[in-house]
């Protein structure tokens, strides 16, 4: 029984889901497949060790905000640094969304729809369009954006489909927004892209890039993400962000990082090559369809997502189901992880669609009998 004590708009919201099976390769949460290089290592818990735990971080993360700034290039009254990314998208729906509209399109990224559920705003989400339900409907949030206020999230690469948005296509919509939407662009995964956003961030007052070190950095488990926006607009978006809530640990370990961030761009040149040779080689199977991806991971059509799954799990391998998401019926996603990850992964795809056409073989008989 649902607590009356509780809001509707949270007993009626669905939790983010993620389901935890035993595994020995984990390609289930687009992660990097490396910890930190051992000298970035060292250097990160010599910080910790150093660290006075019993005083409180800075207010804001202010060091690391600083570093930021100069890391991109943007002014340090323009960077907002949080637990991670979810958390700024948190923030934006309380700054922009509460009592007004949140947009998206759908399917994409969970934690934009759930935040404005639970938050209470208005929540528009509209569908993907195009033959396998991956295509940006430009028209239909073009038409969107003409009524009301709020926040409109972007995602660039998208997620979970993975492929990138259309050229033009993100200032068109941040320019229709004007200044009564806030534009947010997701560049989670845009390392993986060679895409950037920065420079129309810069020349619009109302947009913001949410950026995460949980991808290309390979820092998911510490939990850092970051904005740039409009000093005006950032100052806003702090307010929503609690207090001291970016800890010491979490800032020792990233000021290591933003010491030498040098290894994450091999990292990234290697998951790019192996993103395509993982592609290439699922394309060769029958019965599968592979998304464009410009990201760290792929999306794929099989025939059945749950029997797959299963089968794959089997063999130790752990990926996402997305067939539960609207026009994407066996769906799967898969990380592009380290390439013995990736061989795991791709032979235990091939064994699974062998497996699936003896099967069909053995119906065959009686289908037609
Ligand atoms: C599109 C997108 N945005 C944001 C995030 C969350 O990132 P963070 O780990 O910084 O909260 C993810 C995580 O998978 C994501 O896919």
């Amino acid at each position: 029984m649902t607590p009356m004590s509780i809001r509707s708009a949270v007993t009626s919201a669905p939790g983010y889901r993620l389901s935890a099976r035993a595994h020995t390769v984990k390609l289930d949460q687009n992660e990097s497949p490396y910890d930190l290089p051992d000298d970035v290592r060292e250097r990160a818990l010599a910080r910790i060790a150093d660290a006075d735990l019993h005083r409180y971080p800075d207010l804001h993360a202010d060091r690391v905000r600083r570093r930021i700034a100069e890391l991109e290039g943007w002014p340090e009254a323009g960077v907002v640094v949080a637990s991670g990314s979810n958390v700024l998208i948190q923030a934006l729906v309380i700054a922009g969304g509460i009592g007004r509209r949140v947009l998206c399109v759908a399917p994409t990224f969970a934690v934009y729809s759930l935040q404005a559920r639970l938050l209470g705003a208005d929540l528009t989400e509209v569908a993907l369009v195009g033959e396998h339900g991956s295509e940006l409907p430009e028209r239909a949030l073009t038409a969107e954006l003409a009524n009301g206020v709020g926040v409109h999230f972007m995602t660039d690469p998208m997620a979970p489909t993975g492929n990138a948005l259309p050229h033009g296509s993100v200032e068109r919509l941040i320019a229709a927004g004007g200044d009564r939407w806030l534009s947010v662009i997701d560049e989670a995964y845009g390392a993986f892209a060679g895409s950037d956003h920065r420079e129309l961030v810069r020349r619009a007052p109302n947009a913001v890039s949410i950026r995460t070190l949980s991808k290309a950095y390979g820092l998911g488990g510490v939990r850092l993400g970051y904005a740039l926006a409009a000093p005006a607009v950032a100052t806003e978006l702090q307010k929503a962000i609690l207090p001291f809530s970016v800890s010491i640990l979490q800032l020792a370990v990233v000021e290591a990082v933003l010491d030498d961030p040098s290894y994450v761009e091999a990292r990234v040149r290697e998951s790019v090559a192996e993103r395509e040779r993982v592609a290439r080689a699922l394309r060769a199977l029958p019965g599968v369809h592979v998304h464009p991806s410009v990201t760290n991971f792929l999306l794929l059509s099989v025939g059945d997502a749950e029997r797959t799954y299963e089968r794959l799990l089997e063999a130790g391998v752990l990926v996402r189901r997305q067939d539960h998401l609207p026009g994407l019926r066996g769906a799967l996603r898969v990380s592009i992880g380290s390439p013995s990850d990736n061989d795991a992964f791709l032979a235990a795809m091939a064994s699974s669609v062998d497996r699936e056409r003896a099967d069909d073989r053995e119906e065959a008989p009686h289908a037609t009998g």
